[in-house]
């Protein structure tokens, strides 16, 4: 069986809601998903034993949250190689498109890893019932 793990930061809950989405759909389709608060992630080596590995972050200060932008930082200075690991990205924002940005970061911090981007989603605050159909229709083919 595949493993996910998805990292990720939230203030009040709207990037949590993407995170439990997206799990969600992984269990559906057989794949065991582990979830981790970033500030709680302490051995980047971790990251290894996944085949999966999602990173989601609201939008603060036109950037990705400080802590989860530092934890991805450390992978990359750490060295760790992802290579042959795919890599979801989501975030959430108060305005619109914002999400996107931060979505660029996540990939732009992990390029060194070679890890390879699969996917992303985002929306404006709480998430909807759609972007669960979008998660669906991005990630059938994982
Ligand atoms: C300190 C702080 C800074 C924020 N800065 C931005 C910003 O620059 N642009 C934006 O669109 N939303 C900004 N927001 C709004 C959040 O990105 C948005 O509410 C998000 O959905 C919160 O996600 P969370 O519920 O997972 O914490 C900010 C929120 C906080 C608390």
């Amino acid at each position: 069986m595949r493993k996910c793990l998805i990292i990720y930061d939230t203030k009040s809950g709207n990037t949590k809601l993407i995170s439990a989405m997206i799990q969600k759909y992984l269990e559906s389709i057989e794949i065991s998903v582990e979830t981790i608060q970033d500030k709680k992630l302490k051995d980047m080596e971790l990251l290894k034993v996944y085949d999966i590995i999602g990173v989601g972050s609201p939008v603060h200060m036109n950037s990705l949250a400080f802590t989860l932008r530092r934890k991805l930082k450390n992978i990359a200075k750490k060295k760790i190689d992802l290579k042959g690991k795919k890599l979801i990205t989501f975030s959430t924002s108060k305005f619109p498109k914002k999400w996107d940005m931060a979505n660029k970061m996540a990939v732009n911090l992990l390029k060194s890893t070679n890890i390879e981007f699969f996917a992303e989603f985002g929306c404006q605050n709480e998430p909807s019932a759609q972007i669960n159909k979008i998660i669906q229709e991005k990630l059938k083919d994982i």
